[in-house]
């Protein structure tokens, strides 16, 4: 049977809901901000941005962001949500996901909170980020460390990776003509499976273009 991909759209209203989702993309935010001391002139891109819980905690830190997502609930709410908050340098980009990737150029941070583990040719799009970045400029990209393919809900549904050990991360980066990359830890998200305590390490990748 060929598993469907994930519906983020049905799940968008409630998205910011479960506080753990907000407390892991602070931490992703919090941890750019300490390593990669972001300038006021720079632009940033956020790749599966979702409701930009992540834009937002960068987004007072840079000059323009560009908040890409293939689902068009998930970036309704971050435009509802900069609206209410009178935020003006987002803009949101509608990935089609049967369409060859085109993405802005002119990026200086390239940032990406728990998507990568969605996307299933990873090569192609690193060489697409790496394309699409200026000179010396910052790709973090934090993800699930390796799992054992407990940590979605939903088992119906597609995850072309069950996480990412570090070297496997890192490999993509280096690949794609980064360099400088080193991993740090964010946090572990708990979970209860089957009546027990799961945890689910979370990692955070840098490297400069
Ligand atoms: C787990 S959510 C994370 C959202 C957000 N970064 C956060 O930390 O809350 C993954 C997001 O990636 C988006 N997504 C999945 N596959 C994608 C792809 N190939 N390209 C762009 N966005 C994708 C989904 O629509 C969803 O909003």
């Amino acid at each position: 049977m060929n598993k469907k991909r994930p519906d983020f759209n049905s799940r968008a209203a409630e998205w910011d809901n479960l506080p753990r989702r907000v407390l892991l993309a602070n931490a992703v935010a919090d941890l750019i901000i300490k390593e990669v001391h972001p300038e006021p002139w720079m632009r940033m891109l956020d790749y599966g941005c979702g409701t930009g819980l992540v834009t937002l905690g960068l987004q007072q830190v840079v000059k323009e962001v560009i908040a890409a997502d293939s689902s068009i609930g998930m970036l309704e709410q971050l435009q509802t949500k900069a609206e209410e908050a009178q935020i003006a340098n987002i803009h949101t980009l509608l990935i089609d996901l049967d369409q060859k990737l085109k993405l802005p150029q002119g990026i200086d941070l390239l940032v990406s909170s728990m998507t990568m583990h969605h996307v299933p040719d990873l090569d192609e799009l690193f060489s697409i980020f790496r394309l699409v970045m200026n000179p010396d400029g910052w790709l973090c990209i934090a993800d699930l460390e390796t799992e054992d393919g407990s940590f979605h809900d939903d088992q119906s549904v597609h995850i072309p990776h069950p996480g990412f050990n570090i070297d496997e991360m890192e490999l993509y980066f280096k690949n794609a003509g980064f360099r400088d990359v080193k991993t740090l830890p964010v946090m572990t998200i708990k979970k209860e499976r089957d009546g027990s305590h799961c945890g689910y390490p979370v990692n955070l990748t840098f490297g400069r273009s």
